[in-house]
């Protein structure tokens, strides 16, 4: 494999300008942003845009988000949107905010999917505004995950997933990867629809719903997945099948769940749950790997959310049999983007309803 590790300090290294010129020529540039790594190629280029799809292993119906360096330059190629797109812009970028606009003929064609719209945004990640400035034009880059994967949220992250793909014979030559260390959220931008005056909720993410709503009001969430074409497919899921169950379940009831199942079992979930558990499971704690997430003192969910990605790749990482979840069940800040991720993660297994295998993955 021989994607290219470029280690880069800050915004004034001149590795980000070889970078910028790489993506001028055509190449995959992956990226930190303030939400997670994004795998970037030149948005007008639609050869370039493919090369991100071969590369994830992206289905060809799923588009790319179009970053931009500055608000202007957004509206400047979109046209001026009406609705309240403005207002939000101007609230919440630079930041981890997409919003899909109408998309003029002709123009980012390869990163639409073929829809009438693009999803776009400006990030506020000091490295990846200066890439996009220096590359002088919008950068597509969906997270940089190989498709279904939990999204990476350091450069480790999007190397290990590089590999994978060079193992399975795609080219990532073309590839060169900024690391710029974690990402400040963890959890992917929030997606909304401003087209035709409403605001959908597309996708949950680091932006809250309530700090939207604070500028649109009421703002309604989208039931036809249709609309986000990304929401039909797989995500986030580890190697092994994840479970999930609530804060209110009672431990005997994991512990029993573990005793029914063989192998060697991950655990996310507060400390206090794994000790109980631990407890519980008697003689069977050793097959228990437990990995804190959530619990108190995390009122708007910001460590669960910088933590979320990198347990469920910690999951793969300990070659665990099955993994086991507690859904956090907070409503503020990031929390709900959590659970989403959490639940997508798990594509409906939830302990108390397992009987048999019959959730199991096939
Ligand atoms: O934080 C983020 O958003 C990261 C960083 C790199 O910016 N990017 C990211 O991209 O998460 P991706 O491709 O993993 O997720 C983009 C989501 C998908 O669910 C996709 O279907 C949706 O946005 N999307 C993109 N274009 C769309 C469009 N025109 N209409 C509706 N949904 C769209
Ligand atoms: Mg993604």
């Amino acid at each position: 494999m021989s994607a290219r590790h470029l280690v880069v300090r800050d915004e004034r290294d001149s590795t980000l300008a070889a970078a910028a010129g790489h993506l001028r020529a055509g190449g995959l540039v992956a990226f930190p942003t303030e939400t997670v790594y994004g795998l970037g190629a030149d948005a007008a280029r639609p050869a370039a845009c493919e090369r991100i799809y071969a590369v994830k292993g992206r289905p060809a119906d799923n588009p790319l988000i179009v970053h931009f360096a500055t608000v202007e330059a957004v509206f400047a190629l979109l046209g001026e949107p009406g609705g309240p797109a403005r207002a939000l812009a101007s609230r919440f970028w630079p930041g981890p905010l997409t919003m899909v606009l109408a998309r003029p003929d002709g123009v980012l064609a390869g990163a639409s999917a073929g829809l009438d719209s693009v999803a776009v945004r400006v990030p506020s990640h000091p490295l990846a505004h200066a890439l996009i400035a220096e590359a002088g034009m919008p950068v597509a880059a969906p997270s940089a995950n190989l498709s279904g994967r939990p999204s990476p949220t350091d450069a480790a992250g999007v190397l290990a997933d590089l590999e994978e793909a060079a193992a399975a014979g795609r080219d990532v030559d073309d590839v060169w990867v900024i690391d710029g260390g974690a990402a400040t959220y963890g959890v992917e931008s929030t997606v909304i629809d401003v087209r035709g005056g409403a605001v959908q909720m597309l996708r949950q993410g680091a932006l809250p719903l309530a700090a939207i709503e604070a500028v649109t009001g009421a703002v309604g969430v989208a039931a036809d997945v249709r609309r986000s074409p990304g929401t039909r497919h797989r995500h986030y899921a580890p190697r092994a099948p994840l479970w999930l169950f609530g804060p209110v379940t009672p431990t005997a009831a994991v512990a029993a769940f573990v005793r029914s199942r063989p192998g060697p079992v991950a655990l996310l979930a507060p400390p206090e749950r794994a000790l109980a558990l631990q407890a519980a499971l008697g003689p069977d704690r050793d097959r228990l790997r437990a990995r804190p997430l959530g619990g108190h003192g995390d009122p708007e969910g910001r460590a669960a959310a910088r933590d979320l990605f990198a347990c469920l790749r910690w999951c793969d990482a300990t070659r665990v049999a099955y993994a086991l979840a507690e859904l956090p069940d907070g409503e503020h800040g990031l929390w709900p983007a959590v659970r989403d991720r959490l639940e997508r993660a798990a594509e409906g297994r939830w302990l108390e309803r397992a009987t048999g295998e019959a959730g199991d993955r096939s």
